[in-house]
C-alpha cells in the first residue's frame, strides 16, 4: 500500500502580526524571519530527523510518540502536537505532546472531526471563529489538522495547536503532509 497526500483546503489567513517596538524586537524579528522564510528548510530537516527516528523501528505507537515529540520540540509556537486515530466512526486520542486533551471526537465534529470526515487538511487561523471547535487547551488560538491515509484508508489525523493566531499556513500544510506521508509509508500496513 502506498501513502497519499491529503488534499489541502487552506482557509483564509490572518494579516501578519504587527512587529513590536520593544526590547524584544530583535528576537521577534528573528522568529518572524524564521517562520516566513525558512519553513521549507525546517520541514526538510524534520523529514531527515523523522527518517532517522523511524529507522529500524516499526512499533506504530512508539514511532507516533516520537513523531509528535519531534514536532512539538522543533516547531516554534506550538502548544500541542499529536494524533487522533480512527476507531469506527470516531477519533480516539493517540500519542501526543502538550496538555491532556479530549479522548474521543466524533467524525464531523471539531476541527479534527471535520478534517477526518472531509479527508482534507484544515488550517484554522483563529479557532474561536471555527464553528464547533473543541477547546482542549485554553492557550490554543490557531490549529492545523492533517489527515493520515494508508492508501485510501483513513487512519486518523495529526493535530497541531498554537497560541499564535494565524500561526499555520500553506507551507506548514505542505511540510506536515510530507512528514505524515513519510511516517505512514514507513508504518505501511501496521497502523492502528
Ligand atoms: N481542537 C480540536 C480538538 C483536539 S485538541 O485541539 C488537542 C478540535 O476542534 O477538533
Amino acid at each position: 500500500m502506498t501513502a497519499r497526500t491529503a488534499k489541502k483546503k487552506p482557509t483564509k489567513q490572518s494579516a501578519p502580526l504587527k512587529k513590536k517596538t520593544t526590547a524584544k524586537k530583535a528576537t521577534k524579528r528573528r522568529v518572524a524571519t524564521h517562520e516566513n522564510n525558512t519553513k521549507p528548510a525546517l520541514y526538510a530537516s524534520l523529514v531527515v530527523q523523522l527518517l532517522s527516528l523511524l529507522k529500524g523501528e516499526h512499533d506504530f505507537i512508539a514511532n507516533a510518540a516520537n513523531f509528535s515529540s519531534l514536532l512539538f520540540n522543533s516547531l516554534p509556537n506550538v502548544n500541542w502536537a499529536g494524533f487522533y486515530f480512527l476507531q469506527g466512526d470516531e477519533l480516539v486520542l493517540g500519542p501526543f505532546q502538550g496538555n491532556p486533551a479530549c479522548v474521543r471526537i466524533p467524525l464531523g465534529r471539531g476541527v479534527c472531526g471535520v478534517a477526518a470526515k472531509q479527508c482534507e487538511t484544515i488550517i484554522v487561523p483563529n479557532v474561536h471563529e471555527f464553528p464547533g471547535h473543541i477547546a482542549c487547551d485554553v492557550a490554543s488560538n490557531a490549529e492545523i489538522v492533517v489527515p493520515l491515509f494508508d492508501g485510501e484508508r483513513l487512519l486518523g489525523v495529526l493535530d497541531l495547536d498554537s497560541p499564535t493566531i494565524g500561526r499555520f499556513d500553506d507551507q506548514d500544510a505542505e511540510g506536515l503532509n510530507e512528514l505524515v506521508t513519510v511516517f505512514v509509508a514507513h508504518e505501511e500496513g501496521i497502523g492502528p
